[in-house]
């Protein structure tokens, strides 16, 4: 089983990142950051000067934009037009902007097709909203992780902190639920758990934890050599 593919779905700071990036190492697959190819495109319209609500012109940016993740080191990098924008698209305004671009069909379009092209070999763990349900249907393995808003907003605080970035927990708090509502409500692949997906509550959770309960699911579904 070693070109499994495995889709790993949930809201913001649910934990899917540092999971993902765990389980690549663990099993030698490579990550996908699906969220941070929606960042990069947003990142691009905001530095063009685009209002994001311009649903014509943001796609047209997607379609002219060249996107690619490469590890360096263990580390998952974005680049953008060539440009390492890793650290750019984690900032509050990316942040704020993100589910507004990523709404738009043509945008996801797009996206989907690089992330479908990324996962044909299998060997991947890919992260998302809609990736076992809409971009890897047939993925080998599916993994919902939830929390609850409150760890979710203390994670994201931590987080920034840690980046040197104060930010206050209440605004945090209002970006979270908002990117939930638009991401859960969008008529296009919007969040939620697939129906063969192994849903993973993590707010009484540390990373260890939750990274050994999928494990052990892995190993109870493919035995003890995934
Ligand atoms: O890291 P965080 O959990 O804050 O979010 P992210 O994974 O970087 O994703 C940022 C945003 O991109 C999400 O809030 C969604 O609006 C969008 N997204 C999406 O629509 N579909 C995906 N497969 C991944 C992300």
């Amino acid at each position: 089983m070693k070109n499994l593919t495995i889709a790993i779905d949930g809201p913001a700071a649910s934990g899917k990142s540092t999971t993902a990036k765990i389980l690549a190492q663990k099993l030698g697959l490579t990550p996908v950051d699906t969220g941070a190819m929606y960042r990069a495109i947003t990142l691009k319209v905001l530095r063009l000067g685009i209002d994001p609500g311009d649903e014509e012109k943001v796609v047209e940016v997607a379609k002219e934009t060249e996107i690619w993740q490469k590890c360096v080191d263990g580390v998952l990098k974005t680049y953008m037009d060539g440009e390492d924008v890793s650290e750019a698209i984690r900032s509050p305004e990316v942040s704020e902007k993100v589910s507004i671009v990523a709404r738009y069909p043509g945008v996801r379009k797009v996206l989907v097709k690089l992330q479908r092209k990324l996962a044909e070999k299998g060997g991947v763990v890919v992260e998302g909203r809609d990736i076992g349900t809409f971009v890897l249907p047939d993925a080998d393995f599916k993994v919902f992780m939830k929390a609850s808003l409150e760890e979710r907003v203390k994670r994201r605080v931590k987080e920034m902190k840690e980046k040197g970035i104060e930010v206050s927990p209440q605004k945090v708090r209002e970006e979270l639920q908002m990117r939930d509502r638009i991401d859960s409500s969008r008529s296009f692949a919007p969040l939620k758990p697939a129906d063969d997906a192994y849903v993973l509550d993590t707010t009484e959770l540390t990373i260890d934890q939750q990274v050994q309960k999928i494990m052990d699911e892995l190993k109870r579904r493919f035995g003890d050599d995934p």
